[in-house]
């Protein structure tokens, strides 16, 4: 048994939760669930990002204390996850008393090796990123609110480890996935790399961690945030644990955070000399631009809403095989509704339906007996066992939306079988022969299902269930039982209508 840690990152608590959040998130779910189902030894980590200036500039707003106000506003990601059939092992908060705790633990002994210095600096600092930016950034265009700042602040020795880290880039291919932002983050630090400040006065924001030597100043947030993917599996707290699992097989995100992770977490680890994580996976963003054009839903306007309306499988399903990792994505309410009814209702949905009524018709709700298979029999299984297999293994790769095209070409391919073998008129002649041939679409109906269980969890579960199988058994053709009892579900996705 092998291990997969796995990360998605810490969301701003002030957000409401999105498309954008529910992707990374469902995309860890799914990743999860792969590697449990192969027996593996999963920590699948998610939680929320909630110091710093605009947290507390909306507590003020709303009266509240900043505490009060993130404790609140936590739950409408904690809901929509559990909307989402999010399966996590920990969802952490850098709020959490522990997580602060490493964080301090962390600055000391940085502080103590001398990594960490005061001075003063004089610079351009983006007040709605809460960073300082370069003058080249400020050209770029990306940041807002822009002020020159002079304060005296603390700074982490980013740049002393700044040849150990292009060395670990170029040595380490998996490192930065997908490999065409390597190039960008090369180039990013191939430039001078200027070190970190890490510190805010509080006479400028009071919710944070308050440095511990130095009452005057609260961390800054990204250096606390960052923290989370060791304090939450018990970095100097529980050495066994943290060493089972680190280093982190996955940290999920999309392009937009990628820097802050492959430049100040990497460091951050090399000076605390832990070793770095496998892989700094950026997927691409949701766009979002075509969503308002579409009113063929009606009144569903916000993508979260779609769970409500078509179920959290539906969701995950169209967000899962209309996103090529890496790449960018459109996200549309035409888009979703003609994949939910092509894939979902009609070659998946369809064969759950023609299949349990033709066992509730003829067969007493009772698997049917196979008997002698012939040449179209054994062309389909040979079929399946090809797609199977190569299911399996762009899952492994992480080509999800290959997968998902794989299994749901397994139900085409049984839709097409029944067709050509019309089991419903062969019933009046050969109950024997129509009996294999129900036993084989049903079987290869569980194979297909057990391959989607990690992308619609709830669906696959209903159906496997209804045939007393598990998500857990093996995906290779003859492991349904004949001769036992189903339960009939019906219509498992309706198709929309416009
Ligand atoms: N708090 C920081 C992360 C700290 S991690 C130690 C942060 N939070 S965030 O709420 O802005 O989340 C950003 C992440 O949300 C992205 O990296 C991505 O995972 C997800 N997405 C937000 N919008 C998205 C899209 N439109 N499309 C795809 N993913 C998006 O940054």
């Amino acid at each position: 048994m092998s291990k997969l840690y796995i990360t998605t990152p810490l969301y701003y608590v002030n957000d409401e939760p999105h498309i954008g959040h529910a992707y990374t998130t469902i995309l860890a779910d799914v990743i999860s669930r792969i590697y449990r189902m192969q027996n593996n030894d999963v920590f699948f980590l998610t939680g929320t990002d909630e110091h710093g200036q605009k947290v507390q500039e909306a507590a003020d707003k709303r009266n509240v204390s900043p505490k009060d106000h993130v404790n609140e506003y936590v739950k409408r990601f904690k809901d929509t996850w559990n909307k989402l059939h999010i399966d996590y092992d920990y969802f952490i908060r850098t709020t959490d008393r522990k997580h602060m705790n490493r964080v301090k633990a962390i600055l000391s002994e940085l502080y103590k090796k001398g990594d960490i210095y005061f001075d003063e600096y004089e610079g351009l600092y983006s007040v709605s990123e809460e960073r300082f930016i370069t003058e080249k950034e400020k050209e770029e265009g990306n940041f807002r609110e822009i002020k020159r700042i002079k304060e005296k602040n603390y700074f982490f020795k980013m740049s002393k480890y700044q040849k150990q880290l292009i060395s670990h880039i170029n040595k380490h291919d998996n490192f930065i996935f997908p490999p065409s932002r390597k190039n960008e983050i090369l180039g990013f630090i191939n430039n001078k790399l200027n070190d970190l400040c890490i510190s805010r006065p509080k006479s400028r924001l009071s919710w944070g961690i308050e440095l511990p030597f130095d009452n005057d100043y609260v961390t800054y947030v990204w250096f606390d945030a960052l923290i989370n993917y060791i304090s939450a599996i018990g970095y100097g707290k529980d050495e066994k644990k943290f060493n089972h699992y680190w280093p982190a097989d996955y940290h999920l995100m999309a392009k937009d955070i990628l820097t802050t992770h492959c430049v100040y977490w990497p460091t951050m680890l090399m000076a605390c000399n832990i070793e770095l994580p496998r892989t700094i996976f950026a997927h691409g963003w949701w766009l979002f631009d075509n969503i308002k054009m579409s009113k063929s839903l009606g009144n569903v306007v916000k993508p979260l809403d779609i769970a409500d309306e078509y179920g959290a499988d539906a969701l995950r399903y169209f967000l899962m095989r209309n996103m090529v990792l890496g790449q960018d994505a459109s996200f549309t309410l035409d888009a979703f509704v003609d994949r939910y009814n092509a894939d979902l209702a009609n070659d998946y949905g369809n064969l759950v339906n023609r299949i349990f009524i033709l066992i509730s018709k003829h067969f007493n709700n009772h698997i049917p007996e196979k008997g002698e298979y012939d040449s179209i029999d054994l062309q389909l299984i040979a079929d399946i066992k090809k797609l199977q297999s190569s299911a399996i293994k762009n899952y492994n790769i992480l080509k999800i939306h290959d997968a998902i095209e794989n299994s749901i070409s397994i139900f085409r391919k049984v839709n097409k079988y029944l067709e050509d073998k019309a089991p419903w008129k062969t019933i009046k002649k050969d109950k024997a022969l129509t009996g294999t041939t129900i036993y084989i679409a049903s079987e290869i109906l569980r194979i297909g299902t057990t391959l989607l269980f990690p992308v619609i969890p709830k669906k696959a579960k209903e159906v496997l269930d209804s045939i007393n199988s598990k998500p857990s058994d093996n995906t290779s053709f003859g492991k349904l039982t004949e001769n036992s009892k189903i339960k009939i579900i019906k219509n498992i996705f309706p198709r929309i209508v416009d």
